[in-house]
């Protein structure tokens, strides 16, 4: 299926970074509607610009809280009317600070915000899919542990002791508090591919793509906000300068339009279960995101969490 006629799309983390990138580039295309979700609708103005109102829609959108997912579905059905939901790209993402934090519902904070909502959501906007939907998580190569650049940033790939610790944030309790934030954030990475692949598993046959897509290493982003401040210079200053000669290094720009044709042209990808990267090339995987046992222990988990 091509979306060459009308697509209306929805999208989390658009307010920043390469989704910011990504939002842009779909607005410019006169056949797209985007519906966004943000914590703060009015950090999508930068969007508005000379696009017709009825092409954009920005609705509130916390997805580290169930609540707030369910009243944004809510509110993405009744814009919707009759027409069906072409591509969800759920990119909204954040690396935590070095304090286990916990939502209202007792959910560790980057598991929630980066995976557990996003799973909701796509699971409140399943039946307005339409035929040859794209539902797309954004993760990242921090969950693999063979991974030597995101090494190099302080990663050491995702833990998985079980779902209900990953829940709790209770992976490795040795770990000091700056990496135990990249730990979480690994892990809920690992998890946005783990939902991913089950997904893929269990649609199969029918006319739907599972997708998950690594951004690259995308300094100059606001993802190191809530990291100690020569981390984070060095994030929004300092890396930006590396990407011309680094080839894993890739600037929000270019990802985000690679995000924005995977989401707009659905022939870029015409088999569900894919992992691609910004050059929309395979990317590497840690193969335990494929494991059947982890994935289902997370949806078992996740629905215990979404269905109370
Ligand atoms: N940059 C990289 O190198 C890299 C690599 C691999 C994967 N990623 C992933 O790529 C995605 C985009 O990251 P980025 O680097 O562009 O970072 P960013 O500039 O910090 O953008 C993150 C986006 O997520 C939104 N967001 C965060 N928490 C949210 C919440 N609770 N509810 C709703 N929206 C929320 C932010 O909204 P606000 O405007 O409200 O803050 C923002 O739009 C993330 O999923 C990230 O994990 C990034």
């Amino acid at each position: 299926m091509t979306h060459d006629k009308s697509s209306l799309i929805v999208m989390t983390g658009a307010t920043s970074g390469l989704g910011l990138e990504a939002a842009r580039s779909l607005v410019e295309r006169q056949n797209v509607h985007l519906i966004i979700g943000a914590r703060a609708p009015e950090r999508a103005d930068a969007l508005r610009t000379g696009v017709p109102t009825d092409r954009l829609t920005v609705f509130r959108l916390d997805t580290s809280s169930l609540a707030s997912v369910h009243t944004f579905a809510n509110a993405v059905h009744e814009k919707r009317g009759s027409r069906l939901i072409s591509a969800l790209g759920m990119n909204a993402g954040m690396l935590g600070g070095d304090r286990l934090q916990l939502t209202e519902a007792g959910v560790e904070q980057t598991f929630a915000t980066n995976c557990l909502g996003h799973v909701a959501l796509a699971d409140q906007l399943r039946n307005a899919l339409a035929p040859g939907a794209i539902v797309l998580m954004t993760a990242s190569q921090s969950h693999n542990p063979a991974d030597r650049l995101t090494k190099l940033l302080g990663y050491r790939g995702a833990i998985f002791p079980n779902a209900e610790s990953v829940v709790r944030g209770k992976l490795d309790e040795s770990a000091g508090p700056a990496q135990a934030s990249r730990d979480r954030y690994a892990t809920s990475k690992l998890c946005c591919l783990l939902w991913t692949f089950a997904m893929a598993r269990l649609t199969q046959g029918e006319d739907i793509r599972f997708l998950a897509y690594d951004p690259g290493a995308v300094p100059a982003t606001q993802l190191a906000r809530n990291l100690d401040f020569s981390s984070r210079i060095g994030w929004e200053r300092l890396l930006p300068l590396a990407v011309p000669v680094l080839s894993s290094f890739t600037t929000p720009q270019a990802s985000g339009r690679s995000l924005a044709r995977l989401l707009a042209n659905p022939e870029v990808a015409p088999q569900t279960g894919q992992y691609l990267d910004h050059r929309l090339q395979a990317a590497t995987l840690w193969p335990k995101a494929r494991c059947t046992a982890w994935q289902n222990d997370l949806l078992n988990v996740c629905a215990g969490l979404t269905k109370s």
